[in-house]
């Protein structure tokens, strides 16, 4: 049985928004974390961990409002650029919050996707996002890609690298590669475009996040630091993006 999304804490309830301006779905670079625990003097692993309510957060009001796509940037693949200490923290933090978010997720009818690169990525991580895949694959109230050491151009790469052995051994004709055909080699082929791609703590700047995918999504930058958002913030930003033009190229 699914469940129907608990409502904020604060009691407030979503705007009444016309079906045709929800985006479809939503890129999120929770950024912020650090520069939120500095500012309360606390070690940046305490702000990741304040982080983890407001993405699960921002999933129930996404239901709320009839988004079908959410993809999190939890781990890039420059992330291991980190000092050893947080790159630890981060993955056993990926791999905890997983195992402790997959059963809620279950309920209210989320399926969880794992996009992004096995290469170093901790065994324990990828087994926590295989099993939470098996658990919700058949969900579809809304799909959280959980982008786990997901980098844009190593997507980018992997697929070219892919789709050129595969010219290699014959199995495809130079003449017939279309955008098409090579969206079947990303990381995740039926993840659909970005409509809106969220970003907060003010930075404005995609940092690697879904480069294909993103090529006509609406930016919206929200100057808050991850940890205080919560869904009214997605909220906002959908309002935001229901007042934008978009043309796809068109005039
Ligand atoms: C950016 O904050 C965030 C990340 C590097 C990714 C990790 C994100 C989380 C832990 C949020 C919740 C994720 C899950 C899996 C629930 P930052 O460290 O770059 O902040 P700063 O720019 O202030 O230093």
């Amino acid at each position: 049985m699914i469940r129907q999304p608990k409502p904020h804490r604060s009691g407030a309830l979503p705007p009444k928004f016309a079906p045709e301006v929800i985006p479809h779905h939503v890129a999120l670079v929770m950024d912020g974390n650090g520069r939120w625990a500095q500012e309360r003097g606390l070690p940046r692993t305490a702000g990741h961990e304040a982080g983890e309510a407001a993405l699960f957060d921002v999933v129930e009001g996404a239901i709320e409002i009839g988004i079908k796509e959410i993809s999190a940037f939890a781990f890039s693949t420059e992330n291991w650029r980190r000092s050893p200490d947080e790159v630890k923290f981060l993955m056993g933090f990926n791999r905890d919050v997983i195992r402790r978010r997959r059963d809620e997720m279950n309920e209210l009818g989320v399926r969880v996707r794992w996009v992004g690169r096995p290469k170093k990525l901790w065994t324990s991580v990828i087994k926590e996002l295989e099993t939470a895949e098996k658990l919700t694959a058949d969900n579809d109230v809304l799909t959280l890609n959980m982008c786990v050491n997901y980098g844009g151009r190593a997507e980018i790469v992997d697929a070219a690298t892919a789709l050129a052995q595969d010219v290699k051994e014959g199995k495809i004709d130079v003449s017939s590669i279309t955008e098409k055909v090579f969206i079947k080699y990303l990381d995740e082929p039926k993840m659909s475009d970005v409509d809106l791609f969220l970003r907060s703590s003010g930075e404005m700047r995609t940092s690697n996040f879904l480069p294909w995918q993103s090529v006509y999504a609406e930016m919206v930058f929200m100057d808050i630091l991850w940890p205080d958002v919560d869904r009214r913030v997605l909220w906002r930003a959908v309002e935001e993006y229901a007042l934008r033009n978009r043309r796809f190229g068109k005039a």
